[in-house]
């Protein structure tokens, strides 16, 4: 086992396993993890012994998305900061990317989802998207890849209510693959991952270039688009009011702002 101690990073029988480990804080997403989870997925497109990528998080949370106290304290920049080029590289990625969902998935934990190929989520998993109710933008795409697998009414009921959802629902949305017990979920998406791996590699990564030939100039634009109006609202009232209600365990209150 390698990497950090927060994504621990394993090669097996050509798959390549990310596993999202930082359980007393939901496996938010912190700067370090941002980072390590960008070098494991371009290392992984040059190591012609990774065939295949299987992400995960631990048993009760895939992840929380991004650390809130990061968005605070060292928020995103520019392209070049952390969360950017994770999003860069897991929406290039060339080799085959599964994830398997166990728990809540919110924020960048649904958004990353839409950059892979095959997804798995436990009967008991949780979505949701909570952008607009944190006073910020949809990020990685999403505001692209949502309508277009959805349409633009269910898309917008996602995005701008921001609520949890079930597997079921996700499944139903087509941001799930399948859904299967809790208990057996990732040995599922492993399963699937050995089988990528077993495939002839350069047609796998042709066929998964070519299902994305279409909107793939267009994706890395709205991601650059959607990174500058994201780092603007997160210097915005309804933000901070947002942020420090998190923090405070209180619900924002948004009426004073118009
Ligand atoms: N960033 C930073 N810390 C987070 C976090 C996040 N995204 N999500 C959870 N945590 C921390 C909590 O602050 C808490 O820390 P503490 O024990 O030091 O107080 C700990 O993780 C456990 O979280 P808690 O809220 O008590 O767990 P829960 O099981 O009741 O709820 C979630 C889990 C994921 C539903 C809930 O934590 C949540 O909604 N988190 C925020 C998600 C979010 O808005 N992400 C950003 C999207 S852009």
């Amino acid at each position: 086992m390698n990497g950090t101690d927060l994504i621990q990073t394993e090669l097996n029988d050509g798959v390549l396993s990310l596993r999202i480990n930082r359980p007393e804080k939901k496996n938010a997403l912190n700067l370090a993890m941002y980072a390590s989870l960008a070098a494991a997925l371009r290392s992984a497109d040059l190591n012609a012994a990774v065939r295949a990528v299987l992400i995960s998080g631990t048993d009760d949370c895939f992840t929380s998305g991004n650390d809130l106290a990061d968005f605070l304290s060292a928020p995103p920049t520019g392209m070049d900061s952390p969360v950017m080029q994770f999003l860069l590289a897991i929406s290039e990625a060339r080799k085959p990317l599964v994830a398997a969902v166990s728990g809540a998935a919110v924020g960048v934990g649904v958004t990353m989802l839409l950059h892979c190929d095959l997804v798995y989520a436990g009967n008991s998993a949780t979505f949701q998207m909570p952008f607009v109710n944190l006073g910020l933008c949809p990020e990685a795409g999403s505001t692209l890849l949502l309508p277009r697998i959805m349409g633009h009414q269910r898309a917008a009921e996602l995005l701008l209510l921001g609520e949890t959802f079930t597997a079921e629902k996700a499944c139903a949305l087509e941001i799930v693959t399948s859904v299967h017990e809790d208990a057996e979920v990732l040995s599922f998406a492993r399963n699937r991952a050995l089988q990528l791996a077993a495939q002839p590699a350069a047609a796998v990564r042709l066929a998964k270039s070519l299902l994305k030939r279409e909107y793939a100039a267009q994706l890395r634009e709205t991601i650059a688009e959607e990174a500058t109006q994201f780092m603007a609202r997160l210097k915005s009232p309804e933000a901070a009011e947002a942020l420090q209600a998190f923090m405070q365990r209180r619900k924002p209150d948004f009426s004073r702002f118009v």
